[in-house]
């Protein structure tokens, strides 16, 4: 049992990660400890300096592939609690009037689609194009989560952060997160733990509907023009388009996108649509288009592809699966072997490099592939 607070501090010992990573990888943490308050992120470094120990922060285990089984110490984050802070109360100052905004300042370990649901019902609105994006609050800023047209860099106000390194906290504005595409400065500061987010949610119920067949879906189902649907029609429509693409984890374990979505230059998508008339992009910036993966990978025959126990999903090229059942003793290294494969078929057909969107975790740490 992990105690708080107390010079005797320990963690659990021999923990199974299985229910606590969506890919279900059954791999075991040598030491484990549910952190609920900042004393426990002091007592937790204190004990890993103590045990010459490494650590790792779990949140939901949504966008993470497990190798190995963990020496290191693995913190759970659960610190939860949300508040409404007046904007005089912002470590970081209002650069806008602020009228008709609201900052709420959430807890890392909060559920993100709880939140979400929650934050709709009390007419806060900013978050309904994020609806079931699986995984804790403290992640959303690491990988600036984006869906249907909007990503947290939108509504994320500042961050506090507490430095393993240094056991101090401070506050970030969203600015300084450096956010872009599925990237910020949290994935280059290994030693950073965000303890809390402030969301700069709106009164006004403004959607943005411009995302796929996104409009489409709302004025069918909802007998509505599109711009006119209210932020929970559009919660309603992101989980209805979600649901239909992406298999929920709880039935089919896997991590989402597997791989980012390629940014190449302007003059390589050119050639490329040369060659496949009907490959799909999208302006990304000056000079640069970024290319949809999923239809790079559909296109060479990956989607529904099984074997091992591990495969690409039936209605997503992008997303990479575990296959149900219990009996599956496929492992995170069975995955990373089948993203080599579709990176190299990627790469000889397209001459693009896919990159692995989730974080990869062996018993020495995080690595790349
Ligand atoms: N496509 C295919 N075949 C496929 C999959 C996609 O042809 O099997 C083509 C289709 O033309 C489709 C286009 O690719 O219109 C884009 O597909 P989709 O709308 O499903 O989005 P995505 O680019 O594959 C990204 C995010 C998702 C996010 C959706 C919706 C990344 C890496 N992924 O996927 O995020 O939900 O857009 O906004 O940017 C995640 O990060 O885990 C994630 C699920």
């Amino acid at each position: 049992m992990t105690q708080h607070n107390a010079s005797n501090w320990t963690p659990q010992t021999s923990v199974n990660l299985q229910s606590f990573n969506t890919l279900a990888l059954p791999v075991v943490a040598q030491r484990y400890a549910r952190i609920t308050q900042l004393e426990d992120l002091s007592a937790a470094r204190n004990y890993c300096h103590q045990h010459g120990l490494n650590w790792l922060l779990l949140g939901g285990g949504s966008n993470m592939i497990l190798t190995q089984d963990l020496q290191s110490l693995v913190m759970h984050m659960a610190i939860v609690g949300k508040h409404w802070v007046p904007a005089e109360n912002l470590h970081c100052t209002v650069q806008t009037s602020g009228k008709g905004i609201r900052y709420l300042q959430v807890g890392g370990g909060e559920n993100w689609d709880d939140l979400v649901a929650w934050s709709i019902a009390e007419g806060a609105y900013g978050l309904q194009n994020l609806s079931l994006i699986p995984g804790l609050v403290g992640a959303a800023p690491v990988q600036n989560i984006g869906a249907y047209g909007a990503d947290i860099s939108q509504i994320l106000h500042e961050v506090m952060v507490y430095d393993f390194a240094t056991d101090k906290q401070f506050c970030l504005s969203a600015a300084q997160c450096q956010l872009g595409y599925r990237d910020s400065l949290f994935k280059r500061q290994p030693n950073w733990i965000i303890t809390s987010v402030t969301l700069a949610l709106n009164e006004a119920a403004e959607v943005q509907v411009n995302y796929g067949d996104m409009a489409a879906y709302i004025e069918q189902q909802f007998a509505c023009h599109a711009n006119e649907a209210t932020p929970q029609q559009v919660r309603e429509a992101v989980i209805h388009i979600r649901s239909s693409k992406l298999p929920d984890p709880a039935h089919i374990p896997n991590v989402g996108s597997f791989f980012k979505n390629p940014i190449v230059s302007t003059a390589q998508a050119k050639a490329l649509r040369n060659d496949y008339p009907n490959i799909v992009a999208y302006p990304h910036g000056k000079g640069h288009v970024k290319l949809a993966a999923g239809w790079l990978i559909d296109q060479l025959g990956w989607k529904g592809y099984a074997k091992g126990g591990v495969g690409v999903h039936k209605q997503q090229a992008l997303v990479l699966i575990r296959e149900p059942g219990l009996d599956n003793s496929s492992t995170g290294e069975n995955l990373l072997a089948l993203a080599r494969q579709i990176q190299a078929d990627v790469a000889k057909h397209y001459a693009v490099q896919l990159e692995v969107e989730p974080r990869i975790f062996a018993s020495s740490g995080e690595i790349q592939i």
